[in-house]
């Protein structure tokens, strides 16, 4: 069959390596891909987002299935598109993605199937978004309503602070994604993600990982999109993954289906894990990225029957996945400045060397090939290094053992990825 991947960074490098292993995968398209994306499968010069020129190269080159990275087009409404003209797609419709595009849709999604999560007020006015503050303690989390680029959440610790930052982001500190308030109550614990498939009426839960936001080691600096991340994690182990699939995840979907507006794809649950089990913290309409590239290395049976299963309603008849037991770990290179302004163009040397050691992906981001071949860092977030092992210990080895085989001056990376799942595990 022939497969169009959507997307250009680590997952869906991670994404395309795991789909060309399959026997039933005759062609394989990424659009637009990347340079490390370009060893497997054929990349094509279309934009992410650029939904019209998705559609007809689908309908011309007559793909079997496509498949979405990104919440992007999917939220512009590329796989509503896709369903109309008979195409399989893996990725819900931009009615379901309002999951991710709009924190208030889903505060309101919570109150309608009763999933547990922080109580919440939503707000168009400072004054009234100001008065709510009598009714939790501090620290107060704020959230622009929209798409913020991952920037949008505030949690200032006093009073004073957070009326301020109302006052900010209400006149257009994240343009129009913040002109709609959520201020939630803050939740203790500990934060974990759990992935599950699902098919418009089912759902199949893949395994959890956590992510390190921070950019600097000690979880210190700003957030970025994530440096790195491991699984399985020690907060969140089956009956936990029981639990949300219970509790969050089929709430969700069966009231989304009953609502008309069936959830199809990965379903991506941000949760705070604490003494009364896991909260929802968010929900996202795609795979984590880089929590996508462990998932990848960690699953043992063939995708593609699942990416199709989701995409046609069959889910329900697959077998349980198959999954490596022990060990995955991510480490995020990124341009040196990054999630600040950063150099792109500079040069990458010994990707391959690192490639081959044993039970190491290294998952390209951004990247591309200069004139003469060279590979060349075209992004923020670069590399993704990756690694199995039979025990934390050993995948961390893994992974650094491999960063410590490439040469790139432009570029920095976290040493301490995984520390939470070694204090863990003593
Ligand atoms: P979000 O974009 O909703 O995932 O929020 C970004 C980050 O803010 C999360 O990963 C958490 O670290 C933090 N956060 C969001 N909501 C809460 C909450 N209600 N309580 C505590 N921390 C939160
Ligand atoms: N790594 C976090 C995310 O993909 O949203």
């Amino acid at each position: 069959m022939k497969i169009l991947v959507v997307g250009g960074g680590g997952r869906e490098h991670a994404l395309c390596w795991k789909i060309k292993q399959s026997p039933l995968v005759g062609k394989l398209y990424c659009a637009p891909g990347n340079a490390g994306i370009a060893d497997v499968a054929e990349c094509v010069d279309i934009g992410a987002e650029d939904v019209p020129a998705l559609v007809d190269f689908a309908i011309e080159q007559a793909i079997d299935l496509v498949v979405v990275g990104p919440e992007a087009p999917l939220v512009a409404g590329l796989s509503d598109r896709l369903r109309a003209i008979g195409i399989p797609v893996f990725g819900p419709s931009s009615a379901a993605a309002q999951v991710e595009a709009s924190k208030a849709f889903t505060k309101a999604l919570c109150d309608r199937a009763n999933i547990p999560t922080a109580r919440y007020g939503k707000f168009t006015d400072p004054a009234d978004a100001k008065a709510f503050l009598d009714e939790l303690s501090p620290p107060y989390v704020l959230k622009a309503d929209g798409l913020a680029a991952g920037k949008g959440v505030v949690i200032p610790e006093t009073r004073e602070a957070a009326e301020s930052e109302i006052d900010e982001m209400m006149s257009g500190k994240f343009g129009e994604a913040g002109k709609t308030l959520v201020i939630e109550e803050f939740l203790k614990g500990e934060e974990a993600s759990v992935f599950a498939l699902c098919d418009g009426t089912t759902a199949m839960p893949l395994i959890a990982a956590q992510d390190h936001k921070r950019a600097f080691d000690g979880d210190e600096g700003p957030n970025t999109g994530g440096m790195g991340a491991y699984s399985p994690t020690p907060v969140a182990g089956h009956a936990v993954i029981r639990k949300t699939m219970d509790e969050i995840v089929m709430p969700a979907i069966r009231t989304l289906a009953a609502e008309g507006t069936p959830y199809s794809g990965v379903l991506y649950a941000g949760l705070m894990i604490g003494e009364d089990g896991p909260r929802l913290i968010e929900f996202n309409a795609r795979f984590g990225d880089p929590e996508c590239q462990i998932l990848m290395m960690r699953m043992l049976s063939d995708i593609v029957p699942y990416l199709q299963a989701c995409a046609t309603g069959e889910l329900g008849q697959m077998p349980p996945i198959s999954w490596h037991g022990s060990a995955a770990v991510t480490v995020v290179m990124a341009a040196n400045g990054y999630p600040g302004s950063y150099e792109k163009g500079t040069e990458i040397k010994g990707v391959e060397d690192a490639n081959t050691l044993d039970q190491v992906t290294v998952f390209h981001a951004g990247t591309k090939r200069g004139t003469s071949g060279e590979l060349l860092a075209n992004g923020g977030r670069v590399l993704n290094v990756t690694a199995k092992g039979n025990s934390y210990r050993e995948a961390i080895d893994r992974a650094y053992q491999a960063v410590d085989r490439i040469d790139w001056p432009g570029g920095f990376c976290r040493r301490d990825i995984g520390w939470r799942a070694l204090k863990a595990s003593g």
